[in-house]
């Protein structure tokens, strides 16, 4: 089988390791990959970007691709399935029209209202003056509607705050087709991920992650993208995970059936579970996380194009139940200074061989080789990734990974994973 995988990030690479150790799977695409993925077993980069529709369509043509797999969101929405769709082309992703549960918060809202899926109360406004006039107390979520990157959230401490984000929103600082803001009540609690594989028939959870999104340690600072991930989390029992699948994910494929969407791929709830065990979705996204991905399909043992071609042929009732390994993966990230805002690119990065020498999995996000180089091509570089047994076995592991890595500007958190074990569980890697 041939398999094209868009996108460059390390989301994208763990995708690719992970197909590329099935003997079912016979070369990769990566459109447009990274350095990672350049030297990853089976797998060639191609430079096509993720929204150049036409050159997609020509290579998988050209090199007689059968499955399609859609990493980022953009792509998604902007209709890469439906673009993409042909007899015989299997296509990892939903079309446009489900993609829009990420696109648009105020349309995954109205979904949630519709289906009595649980979430934080909250209005949308198409005008900043009557966004403000709304706000009465604070912290509140003031949300840009579109897709933003992960930046278009800001959690207001004062009214200032708030009025300063909803003038941002409006004056095009995301995307100037942005014309509405959601305002949304504040929730305490766990954050966490739970990612669904859908063939729009049947809704299966993977192994439930938590993320750390903010740039800095005790999780302060700005929202990045994440800047490291776990799994399983041991905050989600059986029990809640059977009520996420009950009252979250369940109806969530229930009312997109009822609107009619044939939605196949991942549906991403990233939710908020209360002190009281109640879990509400802060968002949706339409795809694989990252970097969840990285440590959940460092577990996987079901060869993964399985359950990709098995999601889009409406066969996932018939799989038997996904296999994980035992024990926890945590993946860090290593970042260039100065993400999320701006940084530099092009620092010579060393010591991988000697990191992949512990045991741990390197998947790269921004790097590009560059004559004999792996140099650093993004705000997200490395996620290094490692398995252990338990919790702490996991996370020793990655961390003694990540000090083998060095590259000019180098930044990580040193406490992923320091909610299972609270705060004062941090890892100094000195
Ligand atoms: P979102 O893109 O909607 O997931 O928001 C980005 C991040 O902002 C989330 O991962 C949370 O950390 C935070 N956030 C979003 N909505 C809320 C909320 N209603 N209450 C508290 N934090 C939130
Ligand atoms: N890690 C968060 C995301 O993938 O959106």
């Amino acid at each position: 089988m041939k398999i094209l995988i868009v996108g460059n990030g390390g989301r994208e690479h763990a995708i690719a390791w992970k197909l590329s150790h099935s003997p079912q799977v016979q070369q990769i695409f990566c459109t447009p990959g990274n350095g990672g993925t350049a030297t990853q077993a089976k797998c060639q980069n191609i430079p096509i970007p993720v929204t150049d529709f036409p050159a997609l369509k020509q290579l998988i043509a050209d090199q007689n691709i059968s499955l399609v797999v859609v990493g980022p969101e953009v792509p998604l929405a902007l209709g890469i399935t439906d673009y993409l769709k042909q007899p015989n082309l299997k296509i990892f992703g939903p079309i446009k029209a489900g993609a829009i549960l990420e696109a648009s918060k105020s349309w995954a809202k109205d979904f949630m209202a519709e289906a009595n899926i649980p979430t934080a109360k909250s209005a949308t406004f198409t005008n900043a003056e009557t966004a403000k006039e709304y706000i009465t107390e604070i912290p509140i979520v003031v949300k840009a509607d579109g897709l933003a990157a992960g930046k278009g959230v800001t959690v207001a401490t004062t009214i200032e705050m708030a009025h300063n984000a909803i003038d941002a929103i409006f004056q095009g600082e995301f995307d100037e087709n942005h014309q509405s803001v959601v305002i949304e009540e504040f929730l305490i609690g766990q954050e966490i991920s739970v990612l669904a594989l859908t063939d729009g028939l049947t809704i299966r959870p993977l192994l439930p992650a938590q993320d750390h999104k903010a740039v800095g340690e005790g999780d302060t600072g700005p929202n990045t993208g994440g800047m490291g991930a776990y799994t399983p989390t041991p905050i989600i029992s059986p029990e809640l995970m059977a009520d996420i699948q009950r009252k979250v994910l369940e109806p969530t494929l229930t009312n997109l059936q009822k609107r009619g969407i044939d939605y196949r791929g991942v549906v991403y709830a990233g939710l908020m579970i209360s002190p009281t065990g109640e879990p509400k979705v802060l968002e949706f996204n339409c795809r694989f996380g990252d970097p969840e991905t990285q440590p959940i399909l460092s577990l996987l043992e079901t060869p993964l194009e399985e359950l990709l071609l098995a999601c889009c042929e409406q066969r996932l009732a018939e799989l038997p139940p996904i296999n994980w390994k035992s024990g926890v993966a945590v993946s860090v990230v290593l970042a260039s200074a100065g993400y999320p805002e701006a940084y530099e690119k092009g620092k010579v990065i060393s010591g991988i061989e000697k990191a992949e020498a512990t045991g741990a999995t390197i998947f790269h996000a921004g790097t590009k080789l560059h004559t004999q180089n792996l140099i650093t091509d993004g705000g997200r570089v490395l996620g290094v990734t490692a398995v252990g047994a338990n919790f702490i076995e996991a996370k020793v592991k990655a961390y003694a990974a990540v000090d083998c890595i060095k590259f000019e500007g180098i930044y990580y958190r040193r406490d992923i994973g320091s909610r299972v074990f609270g705060n004062s569980e941090f890892i100094n890697p000195q």
